[in-house]
This record gives structure tokens, C-alpha cells and sequence, in this order.
């Protein structure tokens, strides 16, 4: 126990030594010394959204030749991986099928120690840690990097039962999001309405679907608005539902279902009436 601490405690003055080292060998040429690589990726996680290209590039410090080498790119397990490049050829026998057609490597720059692999049609299964391997034959290094995947879902769709009593029933439903989103109900004046959400997740595209529904007692309410949005993205979806206001609710009836095609059938049986009228006179 008190050793690991110790070790701790000692590992970042060794990290600066190490940094140290590596700048005194850099800033004095042909000192004969050993030129370790080391391999690094994006510091911050790269972000895709559902559907686009990914670009995962990876770098060797110092920036040396890498065209002779192995590199890897994989995720939990070097092996099957998610693109192999040996040696200037690509190895798509060594790929998961996850990843079977969907990658290019990039090799700008792979002469300065720098490549990408490009993955295509990003779903949410890429979403998570990724790893970059540099292999020379002799010596391996790697770095560790994140794709953050965001979906953007599909329109909102809201339908809406309104009761004897004026009782408003909205449900809100909406798929295709990554990660689960947050949905919200408003009047149109901004007030928020207390609402029940229910998501699931789509076995086959790891995308998330919402069901929202609201009750409002009040008859009152103009309408509402059903707004959508993920943690990763600022653009949301938004729909919006007008609601009769309640003199113009009797058109909406079932009296005026009822009403309706008895006046047209009166106002057809009266045209026919006068025509038969007419043309007697004309006779
Ligand atoms: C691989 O890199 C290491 C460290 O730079 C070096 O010592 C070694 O000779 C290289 N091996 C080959 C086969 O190039
Ligand atoms: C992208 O992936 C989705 C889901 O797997 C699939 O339906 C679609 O056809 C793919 N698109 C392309 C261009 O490969
Ligand atoms: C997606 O991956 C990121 C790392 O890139 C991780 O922090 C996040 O938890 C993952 N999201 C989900 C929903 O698993
Ligand atoms: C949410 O799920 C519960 C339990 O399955 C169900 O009773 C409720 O009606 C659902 N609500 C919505 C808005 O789908």
C-alpha cells in the first residue's frame, strides 16, 4: 500500500525528467542516444453525428517514417480490429465485421509519422474509446482516443384528444437520437407543463426514441409545443400544436360530422328540385 503511494508520488517528477531528457536529445542532434516514439491522438474526444464520416488521426513523436511500420487501429481488443495498415497495404482480414467496408486509411502525412482511418456512416456503436498502435518491429506504441457520436432525431410527431370536458391529452414521439435526449412541453406564452417521458433503445441502430405524453385540465391553453433536444447538439426539434379555441371546437364535433352531409344532401336535393322546376317552366 504505502508503496504504490510512493510511486504515485514520484511519477510525475519522473514524467518531467523523462520531458526533460527528450527535449535535451531533440536540442542536441546525433547525440547517438536511443529515439523511443511515443504515439498521441486528439486530446479532446472527436465528435460525429449519426450518419457522417469520422476521422480518428494518430501521430508518432518524434515525427519519424512510418511507412514501414504496423499501425492499428482497434478498440476493446488489438485483435479483430477496426482497420490494419501494414506496411503502405491495408489488412481487412484483420477487421471486425462492425467495421468490414467502412474504413479508409488516410496516408497524408504517414511519411511524418501522422495517419487517420476515416470511418464511415457513423452509427451508435462507434460511439466509445478507440485506440491507435504504431508498430515498427521491434517497438509498439499507442494512444487512446474517444468518438462521440450524436444523433439529431426525427421531427417530433403529437397528436392530440381533447374530451367532453376540455380535458387536452397530447402524446409527442420522436426517434433517432443519440445519446437519450431531454424533452420538454410548453404553452405557446413559454410556461412549462409537468409531462410523462418514456424512451427506449433500437436494438438494430442503437439509436433512442421518446413517447412524451401531457394532460391539461385547462381548456384555456392555445396550444402546446413538443421540444426535443440532445446534450451534444444546440440545434432542437421543435413541433407545435394549435388548439381550437373552444367556440370554434363545436366544428370539430361529432354534431357537426353529423350536420354536415345532411345540409349538403338538403342543399343537393334543393338544386335538383329547382332544376326539375326550371326546365317544367321552359317546357
Ligand atoms: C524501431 O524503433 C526503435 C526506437 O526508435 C528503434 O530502436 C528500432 O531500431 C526500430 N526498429 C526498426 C526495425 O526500425
Ligand atoms: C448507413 O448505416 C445505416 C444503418 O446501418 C444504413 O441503413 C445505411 O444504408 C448506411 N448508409 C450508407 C451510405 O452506407
Ligand atoms: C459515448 O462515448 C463517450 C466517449 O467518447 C462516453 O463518454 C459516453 O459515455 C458514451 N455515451 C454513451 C451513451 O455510451
Ligand atoms: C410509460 O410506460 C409506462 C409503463 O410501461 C406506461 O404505463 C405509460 O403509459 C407510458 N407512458 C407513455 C407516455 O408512453
Amino acid at each position: 500500500m504505502a508503496k504504490t503511494r510512493g510511486q504515485d508520488a514520484f511519477r510525475p517528477i519522473g514524467s518531467v525528467s523523462l520531458v526533460l531528457l527528450q527535449l535535451l536529445s531533440g536540442a542536441i542532434p546525433g547525440n547517438g542516444q536511443k529515439a523511443d516514439f511515443e504515439v498521441f491522438g486528439p486530446r479532446e474526444p472527436v465528435l460525429a453525428k449519426v450518419g457522417e464520416d469520422a476521422d480518428l488521426l494518430c501521430y508518432l513523436y518524434p515525427n519519424i517514417n512510418a511507412e514501414d511500420m504496423e499501425l492499428r487501429w482497434y478498440r476493446d481488443q488489438p485483435s479483430p480490429a477496426v482497420h490494419v495498415h501494414r506496411k503502405g497495404k491495408d489488412v481487412p482480414e484483420e477487421q471486425m465485421a462492425l467495421y468490414q467496408g467502412r474504413t479508409t486509411f488516410l496516408k497524408e502525412g504517414v511519411a511524418q509519422g501522422q495517419a487517420s482511418v476515416r470511418i464511415g456512416n457513423v452509427t451508435a456503436f462507434d460511439n466509445g474509446t478507440f485506440h491507435c498502435q504504431f508498430n515498427n518491429g521491434t517497438m509498439s506504441a499507442e494512444a487512446t482516443l474517444w468518438l462521440t457520436v450524436a444523433g439529431l432525431g426525427s421531427e417530433p410527431r403529437i397528436q392530440v384528444q381533447v374530451d367532453q370536458d376540455g380535458v387536452v391529452r397530447a402524446e409527442c414521439t420522436s426517434a433517432g437520437w443519440y445519446p437519450e435526449p431531454q424533452v420538454e412541453w410548453r404553452d405557446f406564452r413559454g410556461q412549462m407543463f409537468h409531462s410523462e417521458t418514456n424512451v427506449s433503445v433500437s436494438p438494430i441502430t442503437g439509436l433512442w426514441a421518446v413517447t412524451s405524453s401531457l394532460t391539461v385540465p385547462n381548456k384555456a391553453v392555445g396550444g402546446m409545443a413538443c421540444s426535443i433536444s440532445s446534450p451534444l447538439l444546440t440545434e432542437k426539434k421543435v413541433s407545435r400544436h394549435h388548439l381550437p379555441d373552444p367556440a370554434s371546437r363545436w366544428f370539430q364535433s361529432t354534431a357537426w360530422k353529423i350536420v354536415l352531409p345532411l345540409f349538403l344532401a338538403a342543399a343537393i336535393l334543393g338544386a335538383t328540385v329547382a332544376c326539375f322546376l326550371w326546365k317544367r317552366e321552359r317546357a
